[in-house]
């Protein structure tokens, strides 16, 4: 399982339960990288994608105690449903695609984590930890800096030197 995620410079992830930047590069890569895969998100993800809808193409899982259906997704009620949907069902690699509360209790069971990392600050309410203080985790490469949208970011690998395997 990987999770991928943009960041600004403090590691933050979004704000009033959406993106903070636009970033077309980094969407196209977003899009590339988990098509034909499955993601796993949190309700308040969900929530902050366009009509609300799951994403084409992936196979949708969200965490959620009280959503109880959700057409074209899976929905987990805890993390051991959770465990067992990916075990049992899930398609190519898994991917976490946030947010927040999302990413920080899935992340022990992450090989890697894909950052982009946008070289701005963005008044952020909902945060990643910061892999730099994680000693698990270590930046095992980085892209060239490129602009999208006014924006210079890198694309960044960190590899997990301690996964945890899932219960
Ligand atoms: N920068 C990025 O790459 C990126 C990517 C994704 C999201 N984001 C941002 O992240 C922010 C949202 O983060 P968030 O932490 O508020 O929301 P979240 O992680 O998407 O969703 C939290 C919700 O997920 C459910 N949940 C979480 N853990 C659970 C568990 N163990 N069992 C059952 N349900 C569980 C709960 O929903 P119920 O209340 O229904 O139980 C909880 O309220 C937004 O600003 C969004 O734009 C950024």
């Amino acid at each position: 399982m990987k999770a991928i995620v943009h960041v600004d410079k403090n590691w933050g992830i979004g704000r009033g339960n959406s993106l903070m930047f636009r970033l077309p590069a980094d969407m196209k890569f977003f899009k590339d990288t988990t098509t034909g895969n499955t993601v796993v998100m949190g309700a308040n993800t969900l929530r902050s994608f366009p009509g609300g809808r799951p994403l084409k193409d992936r196979l949708n899982i969200v965490l959620s105690s009280t959503l109880n259906e959700v057409p074209g997704a899976l929905v987990a009620k805890d993390e051991n449903e959770l465990f067992k949907f990916i075990v049992e069902k899930s398609e190519g690699e898994v991917y976490v695609i946030g947010g927040a509360r999302v990413y920080e209790l899935l992340l022990p069971y992450c090989d890697s984590v894909l950052v982009t990392k946008v070289d701005a600050v963005g008044d952020a309410d909902a945060f990643f930890p910061d892999l730099d203080r994680l000693k698990n985790f270590v930046c095992q490469s980085q892209s060239p800096v490129q602009l999208t949208n006014g924006y210079n970011i890198s694309f960044c690998t960190y590899v997990n030197r301690n996964v945890k395997p899932l219960p």
